[in-house]
C-alpha cells in the first residue's frame, strides 16, 4: 500500500525554547539539531532569527551543518524579520522561511490593532518577499483555532498566490476541542487542495495538543508541528513523540499515514533535550516519562513477566530505551570506547573538545563507581556553554553549617587573577552566592534553585539549576552546575549564571518584541 507521508516539522529549538528556563545556547542548539537530524525530523524550525544576534548565529550554523533535514526560520511579517530569517538559512542545503501574522478578530483588534485588510496586505508582502530568498515558505495564521473560517481562506488564497506552499493552522491558544479542529482541517484543506500543504501547530492548554493533531491528520493536514517532551510556550505543544508513536502504534486506525521518524532515537532525543534545558518530563509523561515502562503493582509484574503484551503496548526498543542506563563505561575505558558512547549518544564534538571531555569523563571515573548514559550527557552538555568564562569557579570552602553562622570562603579567577573573599549568609547557598556576588560586584537575586541526580546512587552527579535575576528591570537568567558535590554544583550554576548574563548585557531586552512593527 502507497502510505500517504506526514511531514514532521519540529519546533523544540524555537517554541520549545519559549518554555520557560529552556533557553540553550547555541553550542547546545547544535547538538539538539543533530539529534533531530538523526531522529528523522522532516524540518527544524531553528530559531527566530530576528529575535537576537544569538538565535541569529544558531540558526545561521544549524544551517551550515544539517544536511538532511529543512533549516527553518520564523519571522514576523515584517521585512527585517523575513531578511534575518532569509540571511540565517541561506546557506542551508533545504531551507524554508515560516511567517506568520494573526488572523483572529480577538489578535487583529488589540494586539495588532489592525483592520483585517492590512493583515492581508502585511501577510503578503511577508510571504513575497520571503520567496526572493527561499523557495520554500510556511505562513501560519496565529490563533487560526479562533479565526473566522472566511478570512482563513480569503487570506490563504492571498498568500497561496504570493508564493507559500504550506499554510499553517495553529491553535495559538490550545483552546478547541478534536471535532473542532477536525472541521477546520477538513475545511481548510478540502478548500486548498493540490495548491498547498495544510499544516497544524497544536498547544496544550488544555491537555488535547496530540489528540487535536491526530484528527488533524485524519481530516486532511500533512505537516504537523511538535516538540520533543512537548516543551513549549506555557502548556507546551504537542509532543513529538506521542504523535509518532499513536501513528504507529495505532496502525489499525491511521495505517495508511507514514512518518520518516526512526522511533529508536526518541527516547536518546528526549533525554538530550532534557539534560540539555535541565526540564524533566514528569514521570508519568506518555512514551519518555521514566515510569512509562515500568511495572509497580504486582499483578501487572506478573502479567508482564508471563507475556509482555499483557501490559505493554510498545515494546521499550521501539524508542531506542533497550540501550539506556545499562553500565556503559568505568575507569579503565579508553578514549576510542568514550568516543564511540559520545557518538552512539548522538554527540558529535571536535577533537580537541574530545581531548577535554575525555579528561573530564577519567575524572569522574576515578571517583565514581557506575557510569551511565545520563551521566556522560551531562558531562558533555555542561561544557557546552559559549558564553565567555569572565568569572571561573577556583574553590570553595564552607564553614559551619550546623551550629554556627553559616559561611563559605569562594576563590574565583577573573581576568587571570585569583580573587578570595569569604561571607556569611541565612544557610550555606546564601553564604555561596552573596561572596560570589561580593567578588564580582553584583548582586543577583536568586528566583529558582533545583537540584537533581543525574544518575543512580549515593555517588550520583548533582545537577543544579539556578534562576537568578542580576537586575529588576531584566528577565531571568538560567545557570547550569555539575558536580559530585552540591555546593560546588550550587556555586558553579550560580557563577554560570552570571557568565550569562554579562554575555548578554545589553541584549536582554531585545526579545520584548513589538508584534505591531512596521514593514
Ligand atoms: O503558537 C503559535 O501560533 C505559533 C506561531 C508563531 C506558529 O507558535
Ligand atoms: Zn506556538
Amino acid at each position: 500500500m502507497n502510505k500517504e507521508m506526514i511531514t514532521i516539522f519540529d519546533t523544540t529549538l524555537r517554541d520549545g525554547e519559549q518554555s520557560p528556563g529552556a533557553s540553550m545556547n547555541t553550542e547546545e542548539k547544535i547538538q539538539i539539531a543533530a539529534q533531530l537530524e538523526r531522529l528523522g525530523v522532516d524540518v527544524i524550525e531553528a530559531g527566530f532569527a530576528a529575535a537576537s544576534p544569538g538565535d541569529f548565529d544558531a540558526i545561521e550554523k544549524i544551517a551550515q551543518r544539517v544536511t538532511g533535514s529543512t533549516v527553518c526560520s520564523l519571522a514576523r511579517a515584517i521585512d527585517s524579520d523575513v531578511k534575518a530569517a532569509g540571511d540565517a538559512v541561506i546557506k542551508a542545503n533545504k531551507k524554508r522561511i515560516h511567517t506568520f501574522i494573526a488572523t483572529s478578530p480577538i489578535h487583529m483588534e488589540h494586539k495588532l490593532k489592525m483592520a483585517p485588510d492590512e493583515v492581508i496586505r502585511r501577510a503578503v508582502r511577508a510571504v513575497e518577499y520571503a520567496r526572493t530568498f527561499v523557495d520554500d515558505v510556511e505562513f501560519s495564521c496565529e490563533d487560526a483555532g479562533r479565526s473566522d473560517i472566511g478570512f482563513l481562506k480569503e487570506i490563504s488564497d492571498a498568500v497561496i498566490e504570493a508564493g507559500a506552499g504550506t499554510i499553517n493552522l495553529p491553535d495559538t491558544v490550545g483552546f478547541r476541542m478534536p471535532q473542532e479542529i477536525g472541521a477546520m482541517v477538513k475545511e481548510m484543506s478540502d478548500y486548498t487542495k493540490g495548491r498547498a500543504v495544510i499544516s497544524v501547530h497544536n498547544h496544550n492548554d488544555l491537555g488535547l495538543g496530540v489528540a487535536n493533531s491526530l484528527e488533524s491528520i485524519v481530516n486532511g493536514a500533512r505537516q504537523v508541528e511538535c516538540t520533543i517532551n512537548g516543551l513549549g510556550e506555557r502548556a507546551g505543544n504537542a509532543a513529538l513523540e506521542e504523535i509518532v508513536m499513536a501513528l504507529k502504534v495505532r496502525s489499525d486506525i491511521f495505517g495508511t499515514f507514514d512518518t520518516r521518524i526512526n522511533t529508536r532515537e526518541i527516547y536518546p532525543s528526549s533525554r538530550l533535550i532534557a539534560t540539555i534545558t535541565g526540564i524533566e518530563p514528569q514521570p508519568n509523561k506518555a512514551i519518555v516519562g521514566k515510569n512509562a515502562f515500568a511495572h509497580e503493582s504486582g499483578i501487572h509484574q506478573d502479567g508482564v513477566l508471563k507475556n509482555k503484551t499483557t501490559y505493554e503496548i510498545i515494546r521499550p526498543e521501539d524508542i531506542g530505551l533497550d540501550t539506556e542506563d545499562t553500565l556503559v563505561l568505568g575507569k579503565h575505558s579508553g578514549r576510542a570506547a568514550f568516543k564511540d558512547k559520545l557518538s552512539k549518544l548522538g554527540f558529535s564534538i571536535p577533537d580537541d573538545e574530545m581531548v577535554s571531555a575525555f579528561e573530564r569523563f577519567k575524572e569522574l571515573a576515578d571517583k565514581k563507581k557506575e557510569i551511565y548514559d545520563d551521566d556522560i550527557r551531562a558531562l558533555v552538555t555542561s561544557q557546552m556553554a559559549n558564553v565567555p568564562k569572565t568569572y571561573e569557579l577556583v574553590g570553595l570552602q564552607l564553614m559551619d553549617c550546623s551550629n554556627g553562622v553559616p559561611s563559605a570562603a569562594v576563590t574565583i579567577r577573573h581576568n587571570g587573577k585569583e580573587i578570595t573573599d569569604a561571607g556569611i549568609g541565612d544557610g550555606t547557598i546564601d553564604a555561596v552566592f552573596k561572596t560570589i556576588d561580593r567578588i564580582a560586584g553584583y548582586h543577583g537575586t536568586l528566583m529558582d534553585y533545583k537540584v537533581k541526580s543525574v544518575s543512580k546512587g549515593k555517588d550520583a552527579l548533582a545537577n543544579v539549576t539556578v534562576k537568578v535575576t542580576f537586575n529588576d528591570n531584566e528577565p531571568a537568567i538560567i545557570g547550569h552546575g555539575l558536580s559530585l558535590d552540591t555546593m560546588l554544583a550550587s556555586a558553579r550554576a550560580y557563577i554560570g549564571a552570571l557568565n550569562s548574563y554579562l554575555s548578554m548585557e545589553g541584549m536582554l531586552k531585545f526579545r520584548q518584541m513589538d508584534s505591531r512593527e512596521t514593514i
